[in-house]
């Protein structure tokens, strides 16, 4: 069987394949709440045969939202909205769901990628004043971010655990805390963003904080028997910035606190990034994280084709691969894997007739009949 079919244990759950459905944030909720248009999306997502689709960049708190029309699990109403999803999807697959938390700091009051994306004025209607770990706006020439005090503090680490306590109750099966792309975690943990002079700045350690702060809220909110993991950007492609040794620091002290797994992205906290992109350009890392920490270790970024994803695992680059573009743009990719390596993979009963003449074992259980 081939290794990206093959089974994984992350914590106390079994994901069927190593094919994770990376989190990708729709702008398409109202008020946080979840809309038709993601019973569409994660319905046709959890049809594609990977093992895990993990929703979107969830926003802890109204002003952890990216833009006006993130997804939300900081009110009932949210809860509901996305109870209502959920079991809709559920009721259709087996897919396990995991959803990502996160909070954007000062990368927050933005336009939708389709409206340009640019920074909304606080003054401005659909705006709000952002929070970030010092007053340094994310470009030059944008409006600045409000340094959280004490209280902000203890109020985002309470939106986290909050929202956990929400996600445990929607049935979701794992979480991911989003620490990557130069939203407000990952803003902590570079110094690019991080110029506090409190215990949450300054030394590597000062800068880990109040992230490990975070985790620690979640997992105690979150039932043990569910794993609790980050995402992280293993660098900042900028001279001076995070780095991937602080990413290995930071990956183990995740670790002894019962991270169940890693979860290696790069980039996101600065215009100045220059990055080298290419077919699996952030697999390197991955693989350097999962080498000196040990935990189950997602690799994702322009991981394309099934051949490429297979060798990834085979070699223990990484335990499994996660897809966001390559899936939307084709949300069939696990079967088209499964296809070309030789693997058998899940599809729903409804659509077993499609199993094409020269792959006859390729839909797990397949059977039609007719008088
Ligand atoms: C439409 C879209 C939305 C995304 N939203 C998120 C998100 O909510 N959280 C996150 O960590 N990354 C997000 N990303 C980044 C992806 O998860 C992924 O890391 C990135 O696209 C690289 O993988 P790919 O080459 O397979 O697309 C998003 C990407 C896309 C294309």
């Amino acid at each position: 069987m081939p290794a990206l079919f093959q089974p994984l244990k992350i914590g106390q759950i079994e994901l069927e394949n190593r094919i994770v459905i990376a989190p990708m944030c729709q702008y398409s909720a109202k008020d946080g709440n979840a809309s038709d248009w993601h019973m569409i999306h994660l319905g046709h997502l959890a049809l594609s045969g990977a093992a895990l689709l993990i929703v979107e960049a969830t926003a802890v708190l109204e002003e952890g939202r990216i833009t006006p029309t993130d997804l939300g699990l900081y009110s009932d109403a949210n809860e509901a909205a996305l109870a209502r999803v959920l079991a809709v999807v559920r009721a259709n697959s087996p897919i396990r769901i995991g959803m990502q938390l996160g909070h954007a700091g000062r990368k927050a009051s933005s336009r939708a990628p389709w409206d340009g994306g640019q920074q909304i004025p606080a003054d401005d209607a659909d705006g709000w004043l952002a929070v970030a770990p010092s007053a340094l706006p994310h470009s030059p020439g944008e409006e600045p971010p409000v340094a959280l005090d004490a209280a902000g503090l203890a109020r985002v680490r309470d939106g986290f655990a909050s929202a956990a306590r929400r996600a445990a109750r929607l049935g979701i099966e794992a979480l991911e805390i989003h620490a990557a792309h130069g939203y407000l975690l990952h803003q902590f943990l570079s110094p690019l963003s991080n110029q506090r002079t409190d215990e949450y700045g300054g030394s590597l350690e000062n800068r880990m904080r109040f992230p490990l702060e975070v985790f620690d809220a979640v997992r105690a909110a979150f039932p043990a028997e569910r794993p609790v993991w980050a995402r992280l950007s293993a660098t900042d492609w900028v001279e001076g910035g995070w780095d991937l040794d602080s990413s290995v620091a930071f990956a183990q002290a995740l670790k002894t606190r019962g991270s169940a797994a890693i979860h290696v992205s790069t980039g996101g906290v600065s215009p100045l990034q220059k990055i080298p992109l290419g077919a699996g350009y952030q697999v390197p890392y991955a693989a350097r994280i999962k080498a000196e920490v040990g935990l189950p270790t997602i690799a994702v970024g322009l991981i394309t084709e099934p051949e490429q994803a297979e060798t990834i695992v085979a070699t223990g680059a990484a335990d499994a691969v996660a897809l966001a573009r390559a899936v939307l743009y084709d949300p069939r990719w696990p079967w088209h894997a499964a296809a070309t390596l030789g693997a058998k993979v899940r599809a729903p009963k409804q659509y077993w007739r499609s199993q094409p003449r020269e792959f006859k074992d390729l839909f797990e259980g397949a059977s039609v009949g007719q008088r």
